[in-house]
This record gives structure tokens, C-alpha cells and sequence, in this order.
């Protein structure tokens, strides 16, 4: 088996990320296309606050994930649409995925990550370093709370 991560740089790859994204968002999630899809997931070549991920097994996509380069006062930036096909779950390929947006998000020299978790992915974050604070809070009428990573 071949593991292959792409950082994301053509619109053909892009399609494939944005593929996984409705598989697992729109389709099994039932979260609202006009949320899901947005502005940072424009052309790639052109789209310069956000760089996508994009991990292909044995040459098949089948997990993806985001990373907006805007910092918040901490300095932190913002990982979202971290998504892995039903069938491949529970084999390490979300954790691939986090550490490939991670390792990005240090050579872009931010110094940490917030995001918002969905309140069943936080075993998964926390199993990546990852703290949760404050209360639970609904985005796309799905209960999250915020979660944070500062890097060493
Ligand atoms: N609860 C607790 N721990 C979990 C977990 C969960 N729901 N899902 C994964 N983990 C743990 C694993 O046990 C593993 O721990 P280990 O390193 O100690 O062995 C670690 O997290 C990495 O798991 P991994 O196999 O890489 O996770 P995955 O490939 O199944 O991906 C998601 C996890 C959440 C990305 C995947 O379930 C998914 O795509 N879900 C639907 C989309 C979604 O909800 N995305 C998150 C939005 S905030």
C-alpha cells in the first residue's frame, strides 16, 4: 500500500479534495452546499488564503483537509474540512492529513492552530495535541467547540 500526500496546487486536485468534502459533508452530514464550498476554495493557482491537502492510497483520493493562513491575535490560523471517506476511517489518514496541514502551517511561520470541532472529533484532536475550550457552539447546525494547538 502507497501513501502519497499532495499539497494542493491544480484545479484537477482540487476537484478531487472538493469530491471528498461533498462525500463526507453534504452527503453524509447533510450540511448546506452554500456553506460547505466557499471562497477559499477557489483555483489554487490563484486562492492565495488557503492551501488544501489532499491524501491519495494506493493512487485514490480519500482524505483532505484545509489550512487558512489568516492568524488571530495569538498568531494561530485556522485548519477546517478535515474529511476521510467512510470506508477508510480509523486507519491514521485524518492524523496524515493534520500533520501534513501542521507541518504547512510552520513553514508559513504560524504558531499554532484553532479550530472548531465537531463535538464526536474531539478524541481525534486531542489524540493529535489538541485542547478543547469554552462552550458548545452550532456551525452549520452541527454542535462544535473550539479546540487549540500551539506549536513548540
Ligand atoms: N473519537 C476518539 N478518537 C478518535 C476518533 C473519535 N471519533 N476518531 C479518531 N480518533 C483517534 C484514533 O483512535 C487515533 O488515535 P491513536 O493515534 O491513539 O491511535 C487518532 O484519533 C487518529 O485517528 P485516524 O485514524 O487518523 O482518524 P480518521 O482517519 O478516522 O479521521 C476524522 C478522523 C474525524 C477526520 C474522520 O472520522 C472523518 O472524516 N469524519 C467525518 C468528517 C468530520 O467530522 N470531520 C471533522 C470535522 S471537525
Amino acid at each position: 500500500m502507497t501513501l502519497e500526500v499532495i499539497r494542493i496546487r491544480t484545479q484537477d486536485e482540487l476537484r478531487e479534495a472538493l469530491s471528498i468534502r461533498r462525500r463526507v459533508f453534504i452527503e453524509e452530514q447533510a450540511v448546506d452546499e452554500a456553506i460547505e464550498i466557499d471562497h477559499h476554495d477557489g483555483d489554487p493557482t490563484v486562492v492565495t488564503t488557503c492551501l488544501h491537502v489532499l491524501l491519495l492510497v494506493d493512487s485514490t483520493p480519500v482524505a483532505t483537509g484545509r489550512l487558512l493562513l489568516e492568524r488571530d491575535a495569538a498568531g494561530h490560523a485556522h485548519i477546517g474540512r478535515v474529511a476521510v471517506l467512510p470506508q477508510h476511517r480509523g486507519r491514521g489518514y485524518g492524523a496524515v492529513v493534520m500533520q501534513e496541514l501542521h507541518d504547512l502551517a510552520r513553514e508559513q511561520g504560524i504558531s499554532g492552530i484553532t479550530l472548531a470541532a465537531q463535538l464526536h472529533a474531539i478524541g481525534f484532536y486531542e489524540s493529535l495535541g489538541y485542547v478543547a475550550r469554552g462552550d458548545v457552539f452550532q456551525d452549520a447546525n452541527i454542535d462544535h467547540r473550539w479546540m487549540d494547538l500551539r506549536f513548540l
